[in-house]
């Protein structure tokens, strides 16, 4: 098919060349950012003198009912075409005739499609933010509803000390709390217009990239025309985060399919969001939380894909960089799904908080505040650390528990045990003892919840 930019070649180019070189399958999703941008470059022109307000209103016309149109289903984007850019231009001449052809002037490709791209991410940014908000406030509902529910808090793994479930949630809105800001800070730094740059050395025309800027709602303009043209830093900076937001979302998801297991018992997930097996009878499988987990994977695939990508890449355009969007747009959509069914499974997810007590109750979890009841009454921590240990060891080998050994029992210990000790490694009292800021309490809970709900109110 001959090409637009057929000249220096007659554009003649083999079928299968064509369809490797194309990137309309993809870059069509960025219709609305490529004509939303050309109308203010249209505009620009004609503000600057470089075309005439007759040319610039013919050609923003056309480019509104191709927009129009395309939205309506009246025109489908032809698959056949290179690119988006070219798809738009090309309608736009059999249109509007020969005034079309004055669209492309100050302007490349080159520059063309890293706007079209900063303007389509950062949209993809604000939806995603607000997905995270939601699944957020849902932590948040939920861990307020557990705020008092005990259960034991792990390190490797091994029971170490009582928490709430509520704390437990608590923790997970916290680390999406800075998934917001991350989202933020790289859309900040994302909102800079590289349009104008042209090819990548500028443009000898009178130009006002600011104007082009301001019309297209960035902050600011990019101040080196090779780098406007070649930078995907912020396609690489919204992987990472997103990256992480899997991480998070991966280490969640993993303990949900931890605390359903018939091992553990700690959480029931809604029949709306589990599966059945096709041959064994009894299962319930917890596969969005798995799926997540798993697209995790996908996720960090790529953005190792785009980071490997521009390793090599000399400046400043070259056609490697075509291969930014399929990965891009993989992570955003990927991510949006991911966080649309976490959001839904952590909304419908019952607790079992006889369950969690249980364990809590078995793993010498108290061991601690056993160590700090002597300690404050007046025991070396160190002294007081042996002492419980050993404590602990002679349950372990008469199969009791801390709160079921006799008073003599300890005070062959330690003179200054007395009846209070029981009160003092009651669970509930280990839980509500942790006042300290950020700790386990209900009341540190409760700021927490207070905390998070104020951020997502901003
Ligand atoms: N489809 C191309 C891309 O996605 C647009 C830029 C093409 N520029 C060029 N000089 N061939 O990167």
């Amino acid at each position: 098919m001959a090409k637009m930019w057929a000249g220096r070649t007659d554009g003649m180019t083999e079928k299968i060349a064509d369809d490797f070189n194309s990137s309309i399958h993809f870059d069509s999703r960025m219709y609305r950012q490529d004509i939303t941008g050309s109308m203010a470059h249209a505009a620009m022109l004609a503000a600057k003198g470089i075309i005439t307000p007759d040319d610039a209103d013919a050609l923003v016309a056309g480019l509104e009912d191709i927009l129009k149109d395309i939205e309506s289903g009246a025109l489908s984007i032809d698959m056949e075409c290179e690119d988006i850019h070219m798809f738009v231009e090309q309608v736009l001449t059999q249109r509007i005739g020969d005034v079309g052809k004055k669209l492309h002037t100050a302007r490349s490709r080159n520059d063309q499609v890293a706007l079209d791209i900063r303007m389509y991410l950062r949209e993809e940014i604000d939806e995603i933010s607000e997905l995270v908000k939601q699944l957020i406030a849902a932590v948040t509902a939920k861990a307020e509803e557990y705020k008092s529910a005990i259960m034991p808090g792990y390190t490797h793994l091994q029971r170490a000390q009582p928490i709430t479930f509520g704390h437990h949630l608590m923790a997970y809105a916290m680390m999406l709390l800075r998934d917001v800001d991350r989202l933020a800070d790289c859309r900040r730094r994302m909102n800079q217009s590289p349009i104008g740059c042209c090819a990548l050395a500028g443009t000898t025309y009178d130009t006002d990239r600011n104007f082009e800027a301001e019309k297209l709602g960035f902050d600011g303009i990019c101040l080196n025309s090779l780098d406007g043209v070649s930078d995907r830093d912020f396609c690489a900076e919204l992987m990472s985060s997103l990256s992480i937001l899997m991480m998070h979302l991966s280490r969640f998801s993993e303990e949900i399919i931890l605390w359903s297991s018939w091992e553990f018992k700690f959480v029931e997930l809604s029949d709306a969001y589990t599966t059945g097996s096709s041959i064994m009878p009894q299962k319930k499988n917890p596969d969005m939380a798995e799926l997540v987990r798993g697209k995790t994977g996908r996720v960090y695939g790529d953005l190792m894909a785009l980071l490997t990508t521009l390793k090599g890449l000399p400046l400043a355009y070259n056609k490697d960089m075509q291969e930014d969007k399929e990965a891009v747009f993989d992570a955003v959509d990927t991510v949006k799904m991911c966080l649309k069914v976490f959001g839904g499974m952590v909304q419908t997810m019952k607790a079992n908080t006889a369950n969690m007590k249980l364990a809590a109750q078995k793993g010498f979890i108290n061991a601690t505040d056993l160590a700090d009841y002597l300690v404050k009454k007046g025991m070396p921590f160190r002294s007081a650390y042996k002492i419980s240990g050993q404590l602990v060891a002679l349950c372990i080998q008469k199969n009791t528990v801390l709160e079921e050994l006799p008073l003599e029992t300890y005070k062959e210990y330690s003179e200054l045990f007395d009846s209070d000790l029981y009160q003092a490694i009651d669970l509930m009292t280990c839980v509500e003892k942790r006042i300290s800021r950020g700790g386990t309490s209900v009341a540190s809970v409760e700021s927490q919840i207070t905390y998070v709900k104020e951020m997502l109110a901003k």
